[in-house]
């Protein structure tokens, strides 16, 4: 059900939303008033908007690959660029072979959002999630607890079953990558509307990222890969700590996207012989 307004109602709302300052002030009002069902409700919505609010907080989801996930204020908002992450993460090796199942592990998960589209992509996955913000947690599991998936709370590998070591296919990560010094240079509705937590990856941005990676060997299968979402400056420093645990890596980018994700595979071993 909507609040339909009177076109004058919708031209104010446009008016609000452009003064503030938001470039796509016409699709934000429809959508704004396809999601109300009073006017105080609508008027609250577009007040939070107006004051900088993430649409996607303010709405209580986004669009990701085609999906609504819900996301709740205080949660990362997931990007379009890692779309491409999650793209890469359904076909790893880029041949399209369907596994009879794939176990996938979501570190520093947010809303879940990767998870939620490789359960929407993949046959049959058996989904683990972390993140580190019980906010994140919570939402996460509104996402894809429905499918079965487990979301844990805590720091990166910490939480997960024991049983799960040398058994992971696709092991998928965005974790914060921001450097400390260059969050203050973010737009206000990540700086200020987003956790830190989620944005701040250390000195180099990659301080988390390295922890995901120094670890990943004990966690993936043999042929399990590990994607992580980097930027086009920060990946040859990540390649590096790819190589320097063993796993074979390559860049991938999107110019569409604006996206680059380092893959990293272990070796199959077999009869002695690394392949
Ligand atoms: C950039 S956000 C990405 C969220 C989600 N993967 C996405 O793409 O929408 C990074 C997430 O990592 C989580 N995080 C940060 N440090 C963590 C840690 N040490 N262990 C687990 N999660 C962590 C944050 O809480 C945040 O939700």
């Amino acid at each position: 059900m909507s609040a339909s307004p009177s076109s004058r109602h919708r031209s104010t709302i446009v008016t609000k939303l452009r003064a503030a300052g938001c470039v796509f002030a016409e699709d934000e009002a429809q959508l704004l008033l396809s999601a109300t069902r009073t006017p105080t409700d609508l008027a609250a919505m577009v007040d939070r908007r107006a004051a900088g609010h993430p649409l996607e907080h303010v709405l209580g989801w986004a669009e990701f690959c085609g999906l609504r996930v819900a996301v709740d204020s205080g949660v990362f908002v997931p990007r379009r660029r890692t779309e491409f992450l999650a793209r890469l993460a359904a076909d790893p090796e880029g041949n399209a072979v369907t596994r009879s199942r794939t176990v996938v592990v979501d570190l520093c998960c947010g809303s879940g959002a990767v998870g939620a589209a490789l359960i929407a992509t993949l046959d049959r996955v058996e989904l683990y999630a972390v993140d580190i913000d019980s906010a994140a947690v919570r939402c996460a599991r509104r996402n894809v607890a429905a499918a079965g998936a487990h979301v844990y709370e805590g720091d990166l590998y910490q939480p997960l079953p024991a049983t799960l070591r040398g058994r992971v296919d696709v092991l998928v990560a965005n974790a914060p990558y921001v450097p400390t010094e260059a969050i203050g240079m973010m737009p206000p509705e990540a700086r200020i509307h987003e956790p830190r937590m989620a944005l701040d990856g250390g000195g180099d941005g990659l301080e988390v990222q390295r922890r995901v990676i120094d670890e990943a060997p004990l966690w993936l299968s043999p042929g399990g890969h590990l994607l992580v979402e980097t930027s086009e400056r920060q990946a040859p420093d990540l390649v590096e700590t790819f190589d320097r645990n063993g796993l074979t890596s390559r860049v991938a980018s999107s110019e569409e996207l604006d996206a680059t994700v380092v893959i990293g595979t272990k070796a199959v071993i077999q009869s002695g012989t690394d392949i």
